[in-house]
Order: structure tokens, then C-alpha cells, then sequence
């Protein structure tokens, strides 16, 4: 949970942080780098922060690629997960997780619950309709799960610090 207090301020100080852009469009072919340009500047920060990490240990240009897009099913169509639905999603998800499934709806008020529940399948699901590797796409799909998949536990191990 503090770690997400954490998150939540680093969003807030976002437009602050330095983005390597030319590292990014290096990383990324130039479909997926598109996709990563569409992410709020906070998510942008956050994903360069988590592959900047990775790229310390690993080498795997598909894990890299996960790892700058692996949240970007938080953006879907008009919508976006807000900070303010994202810290409600957080407590409930805390508190009562049933409940924030209940209210994960495809319709306002509850994008932002949608979104923090569905976004690695929606995020895997923009990968592959942009042309992107499946390798990368399986990974972001499985970005939240308990798995023994070596790139997926780094990234999720990242991700949960940063
Ligand atoms: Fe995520
Ligand atoms: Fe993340």
C-alpha cells in the first residue's frame, strides 16, 4: 500500500521527471512507440522508470518493450484511469476487493475501476492490434499474475517498487 502512496506522488511530480526519449524510440519499433506516447505523462515516467530498472539486469528487447508499454491499457479509447479512480481502486481493492470487481463497469462513474482491473488484457489487446510481438503482448496480458515466468516476475517485482 505505501508503495502506491509513493506512486501517487511521483504521479503528481510527473511532468518534473526526465523521459531518454531517444532510449524509448530505440526500444520500441515505431507502432508501439505511438502507443506509448498516448499514456498520460505520469504513466510515461513510471513505465521509462520500471524498463530503465529492468534494462540494469536484462537485455530482453521483448521484456523491455513490456516493460515501457505495461500499462497501456489504462488508456482505452477516450478513457483513462484518473489518479483520483486509481487511489479509490487501490482502497477498495485493499478493502474489499469483491466490491471493485463488482464495480469494474464499462460505463461512467466506474472507468477508472474498469480500467485498473482489465488493463492488462486491454493493453495486450492494443499491442497486437498495432503490429506488435506476441511475446510482448503475452507478458503485459500477464503483467498482475503469479506466474514462475522469469521476465514477467522481474517486471512485476519492478513494477511494485517503482
Ligand atoms: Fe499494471
Ligand atoms: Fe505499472
Amino acid at each position: 500500500m505505501l508503495y502506491r502512496v509513493r506512486q501517487f506522488i511521483q504521479a503528481l511530480l510527473a511532468g518534473a521527471k526526465h523521459i531518454d526519449y531517444y532510449w524509448v524510440s530505440e526500444v520500441l519499433p515505431p507502432n508501439l512507440y505511438k502507443l506509448y506516447l498516448e499514456m498520460p505523462r505520469y504513466e510515461q515516467v513510471h513505465s521509462y522508470r520500471v524498463a530503465q530498472d529492468i534494462a540494469r539486469s536484462s537485455n530482453d528487447p521483448y521484456l523491455l518493450q513490456a516493460a515501457l508499454l505495461h500499462d497501456v491499457g489504462k488508456v482505452y479509447g477516450k478513457h483513462r484511469m484518473s489518479m483520483l479512480g486509481r487511489c479509490l481502486a487501490v482502497i477498495l481493492d485493499k478493502f474489499s476487493p469483491r466490491l471493485l470487481r463488482c464495480l469494474a463497469r464499462e460505463h461512467y462513474p466506474f472507468w477508472s475501476f474498469y480500467l485498473y482491473i482489465h488493463h492488462p488484457e486491454i493493453g495486450a489487446d492494443k499491442i497486437l492490434r498495432a503490429g506488435g510481438d506476441q511475446q510482448v503482448a503475452y507478458i503485459i496480458r500477464n503483467h498482475h499474475t503469479r506466474t514462475h515466468d522469469t521476465a514477467i516476475s522481474l517486471l512485476h517485482k519492478v513494477d511494485s517498487s517503482r
